[in-house]
C-alpha cells in the first residue's frame, strides 16, 4: 500500500474479529516497526505482545478495576482538562462515536458498556504493550508515538485494524503482575490490534481534522 494511502487509511478500529494474529505477522510488523527514528538512536521502547487467554484476563481485569470505580494511577499522567480548542475536538470524537452507535446522551447502561468494552480493548485477539525505562522523560514518549504510527501503518498491509488505547495502561500493575514488567518500567500505551469486524457500527465512525490551512504558518 502507497504511505500516503495508508496515512489517510488507517483510523481507529474498535470492534474486532475473535481470530486471532499469527505470531508470524505479528513479528513481521513488529521488525519494520522498530525502524522508527529515536532522539539519538535510543531507541527507549520495550514490546510485551499479548495473546490468547492472557488478553481475556487482563480484559476482565481493567473492566472490572472501572466497572467498581477504583481510581485509575497511569504511570504517564493523563490530562483531565484541555484547553477550549482541544477539549472541543475531544468531545466531538465521544458525540460522534454515540452517534453513530445510536447511544443518547442520557443512556447511561450503553455508555458504560462502550467503556467496559474499551477496556476488554474492543474485543481484539491481540494487545500490543509499549512501555520504556523510569529513567527516560518526554523525548523518550515521543519516540514511542512515532513507532506506534509505524505499528499502526504496518498492521494495515496485512488487513490488520488498530486502536491506539490509553484505556489498556490505566491500571499498570494489573500489568506488570501479569505480564512480568519490572516496576522499573513506565507503561506507555497498549495497542488492540485484529482483523476488523466491519459489520459491526462502532467501524463505521470516522474522526475529522483541521484543514492544514488553518494550522500550517508560512514564513518566507
Ligand atoms: C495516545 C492516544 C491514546 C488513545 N487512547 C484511546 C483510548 O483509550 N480509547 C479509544 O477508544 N481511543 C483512543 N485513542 C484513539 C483516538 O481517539 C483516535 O486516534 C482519534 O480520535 C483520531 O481518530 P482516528 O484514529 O480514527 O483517526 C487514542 C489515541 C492516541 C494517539
Amino acid at each position: 500500500m502507497e504511505l500516503k494511502e495508508a496515512i489517510r487509511k488507517r483510523h481507529s478500529i474498535r470492534a474486532f474479529k475473535p481470530d486471532p494474529v499469527s505470531k508470524e505477522v505479528l513479528s513481521k510488523i513488529m521488525d519494520d516497526a522498530i525502524w522508527a527514528p529515536s532522539w539519538g538512536n535510543t531507541q527507549p521502547w520495550e514490546f510485551t505482545v499479548v495473546e490468547g487467554d492472557m488478553v481475556k484476563k487482563l480484559g476482565e481485569e481493567f473492566s472490572s478495576k472501572y466497572h467498581n470505580n477504583v481510581p485509575d494511577n497511569p504511570d504517564i499522567e493523563m490530562p483531565e482538562n484541555w484547553p477550549d480548542l482541544q477539549m472541543g475536538r475531544y468531545k466531538d470524537v465521544g458525540r460522534g462515536l454515540f452517534k453513530t452507535l445510536s447511544i443518547g446522551r442520557e443512556d447511561k447502561d450503553k455508555r458504560n458498556e462502550h467503556y467496559v468494552n474499551m477496556f476488554r480493548f474492543f474485543g481484539a485477539p491481540n494487545v500490543i504493550y509499549i512501555y520504556i525505562d523510569k529513567e527516560l522523560g518526554i523525548y523518550s514518549v515521543l519516540d514511542v508515538g512515532i513507532v506506534v504510527q509505524n505499528i499502526c501503518l504496518l498492521a494495515l498491509n496485512y488487513g490488520l485494524g488498530t486502536c491506539i488505547e490509553a484505556a489498556a495502561v490505566r491500571y499498570p500493575d494489573i500489568l506488570r503482575e501479569h505480564l512480568n514488567i519490572p516496576e522499573s518500567k513506565n507503561m506507555v500505551i497498549g495497542i488492540a490490534i485484529g482483523y476488523p469486524d466491519w459489520d459491526n457500527p462502532y467501524n463505521q465512525y470516522r474522526s475529522n481534522r483541521e484543514s492544514a490551512d488553518a494550522l500550517v504558518k508560512w514564513v518566507d
